[in-house]
């Protein structure tokens, strides 16, 4: 019932488009908690979907419920495995519970664009990290860019003293916590959803978001401005659960993995400029945006590149040293 409800407010709001399944095809639920335009990940999903509908008639189905209408991050691992949902693409950031290997992609300056991660993942050892939650039921498909992150806060943020003191919503990970205190800030979990709230009422001051997270969930219009730091990656996991997959007829399940491998390619190609444009759409809208300068830059790096020490037997002195490659 409750799913039908808000089936039918999405139909009405027109945010969400897909088909109704017919009889006999797999039903595929994929709960995310962007917007679905001018997002990496919304437009990803959005032509997944597409592409499953209209190649695998009779076969399967997809229905995608973007911008938490389903289930927050912190609930959808546990909805997939319970098979409520059957695909989820949660930030990396959000599997802490499941695995200390994406630590990684949270450490600030890990990598220097998105090209450098999309290198990593596509190492072996990228690659296995795919697998790495089997054991927990988890089963990753595919890594889905979204791009690097920027600060803002409702004072400018120029130097690293700057952040002090301030409340900075941070995602459900510890590093991203460890990164804050480094900074001498006060991090506060949030889920997605809440943060345009908690900015608006001042709960906190800050948060750290890419550029079509920020321009998606109009960050800016709440906060004083965007400093481009590129300190850091949102990148997500397109999961599923080991019983759904393994449960697929075969033909299915290799269809299914081909249209992802293609859409995946694609998209990620494309999420660069996805990013590039929502910058351009917040400074098009009147949102401040502020550069550093090479020396202005390096003095966040020094402050916050001391947290890899803290968690580099969680994620691997050599998996940093293979990261660091792909930055040349
Ligand atoms: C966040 O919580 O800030 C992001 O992980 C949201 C998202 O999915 O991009």
């Amino acid at each position: 019932l409750l799913v039908a409800a808000a089936t039918a407010l999405l139909m009405a709001s027109g945010t969400a488009a897909y088909a109704q399944c017919d009889a006999g095809e797999i039903v595929i639920k994929f709960s995310h908690v962007t917007n679905t335009d001018k997002h990496p990940k919304g437009i990803a999903a959005s032509l997944l979907q597409q592409r499953v509908n209209d190649e695998m008639q009779g076969k399967a189905c997809m229905e995608v419920y973007p911008n938490s209408t389903l289930y927050n991050d912190d609930k959808v691992l546990e909805a997939l495995l319970n098979g409520d949902v059957q695909l989820a693409a949660p930030s990396l950031s959000k599997f802490e519970q499941f695995t200390k290997q994406f630590r990684i992609f949270d450490l600030p300056f890990m990598f220097k664009d998105i090209d450098a991660v999309d290198g990593f993942q596509n190492s072996d050892t990228g690659q296995k990290m795919k697998e790495s939650m089997k054991k927990r039921g988890l089963l990753g498909l595919a890594f889905w860019h979204n791009g690097m992150k920027q600060f803002s806060a409702n004072k400018p943020l120029i130097l690293p003293e700057d952040a002090k003191g301030l409340k900075f919503r941070v995602q459900s990970s510890d590093v991203l916590v460890a990164q804050m205190d480094a900074l001498g800030a006060n991090p506060q979990k949030m889920a997605f959803s809440e943060v345009y709230g908690a900015l608006q009422q001042g709960t906190v001051d800050g948060q750290e978001n890419t550029w079509s997270n920020i321009y998606g969930q109009k960050f800016f219009e709440v906060q004083d401005g965007t400093t481009e730091t590129n300190h850091g990656v949102i990148d997500y996991l397109v999961v599923t659960s080991t019983g759904f997959w393994d449960g697929l007829p075969d033909d299915v399940r290799t269809q299914l993995a081909t249209i992802m491998k293609e859409v995946t390619e694609a998209r990620n190609a494309e999420s660069t400029k996805v990013n590039a444009e929502a910058k351009q759409a917040i400074i098009d809208a009147g949102g401040v945006v502020r550069t550093l300068t090479p020396e202005e830059r390096q003095k966040w790096v020094d402050a916050m590149k001391p947290v890899w020490a803290k968690f580099e037997a969680d994620v691997g002195a050599d998996n940093i040293a293979e990261a660091q490659n792909f930055n040349m």
